[in-house]
């Protein structure tokens, strides 16, 4: 059984927490070595991963480069359009070659489905670097953040506030496999898919109201109103006008209350500069986190635990 990771909500409890586990331990193992050297278990010894990217990326590119790195392999990086799939080659044929190739493929891709059909026929481990509809190592580095500097996740409250986009789906699916509560405020034209939102259950609970949501809330969470291959620009700045992240929302948070953001921010859209670059935000450390989660996630394809 090969072992893809396409969707949080495909794993079981144990395995996330196996593999957030297993970056708890990788990160704190190897804190104050040089970058560039390998664990000391260099699971990925004689390992190569590709990695396709149909959309820009900056921390999705770099902390799989080095993650893998990391892991004692190496990579090879291609943008789609560089490659016979920018012109119509299909996803599957594609799939088949790179499996000849490579050890593992990591893929960014505008559509969801050409992630699922590529896995289907590769005989690789294939890895979802974000796509139309989730973005699930960007949450598990959002997960680990959030237990460094608060503890167990099991519990907490966290608000998402903003567009009920990927990366908010795959906090949806993260929620029920590891029990914590995940209130969303989202315009009504913007909210979550039904599929996810049935797939959160009652960890999940949907509001208009970004107040609402972030009463209590231990972390408040956000992303940019529009991702990439969104075209509603305008309607959708008018619609997220009053869910902005500002200092007088983190009020309403716990007194104690983090700020997450995945990243590339727009200051002065979803999130206000004193909140991002204010002593509540994590922000750098859930970019740095991407490598310690990624890293867990290409041991566990891998086999290492
Ligand atoms: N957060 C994230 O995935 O960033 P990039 O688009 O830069 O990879
Ligand atoms: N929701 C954003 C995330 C970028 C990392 C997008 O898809 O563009």
């Amino acid at each position: 059984m090969i072992r893809h990771f396409l969707d949080i909500h495909r794993l079981t409890p144990d395995q996330l927490r196996a593999i957030l586990d297993d970056a708890h331990a990788r990160k704190r193992a190897r804190k104050g070595w040089p970058l560039g050297r390998a664990d000391a278990d260099a699971p990925a010894k004689d390992r190569v991963l590709a990695m396709v990217f149909e959309k820009n990326s900056t921390r999705t590119r770099f902390s799989f480069d080095a993650a893998i790195r990391q892991l004692g392999g190496s990579s090879i990086i291609a943008t789609a359009s560089d490659m016979q799939l920018g012109r119509g080659e299909p996803v599957e044929d594609t799939a088949r070659v790179l499996s000849r190739m490579v050890d593992a493929v990591m893929i960014r891709a505008n559509q969801h489905e050409d992630v699922e059909n590529f896995a289907r026929v590769s005989t690789v481990p294939v890895i979802n670097g974000l796509t139309d509809r989730s973005h699930p190592c960007q949450i598990l580095a959002d997960l680990l953040t959030i237990e460094e500097h608060r503890g167990p996740i099991l519990g907490q409250k966290i608000a998402w506030v903003g567009d009920g986009n990927n990366v908010c789906a795959s906090f949806i699916h993260a929620a029920p496999l590891l029990g914590f509560k995940l209130a969303i405020a989202c315009p009504s034209d913007y909210h979550p898919d039904l599929r996810d939102l049935a797939r959160g259950g009652p960890a999940v609970t949907l509001t208009s109201d970004p107040e609402e949501a972030v009463a209590d809330a231990d972390v408040v969470v956000t992303d940019t109103w529009v991702s990439m291959g969104d075209a509603d620009y305008d309607a959708r700045l008018d619609a997220f006008e009053d869910y902005g992240v500002d200092e007088a929302l983190m009020e309403r948070a716990r007194p104690d209350a983090h700020f997450l953001h995945c990243l590339p921010a727009h200051r002065g859209e979803e999130v206000a500069d004193a909140v991002i670059d204010g002593p509540r935000s994590l922000v750098w450390d859930e970019a740095e986190n991407r490598i310690h989660a990624q890293k867990s996630v290409l041991a566990w394809c891998f086999g290492a635990f």
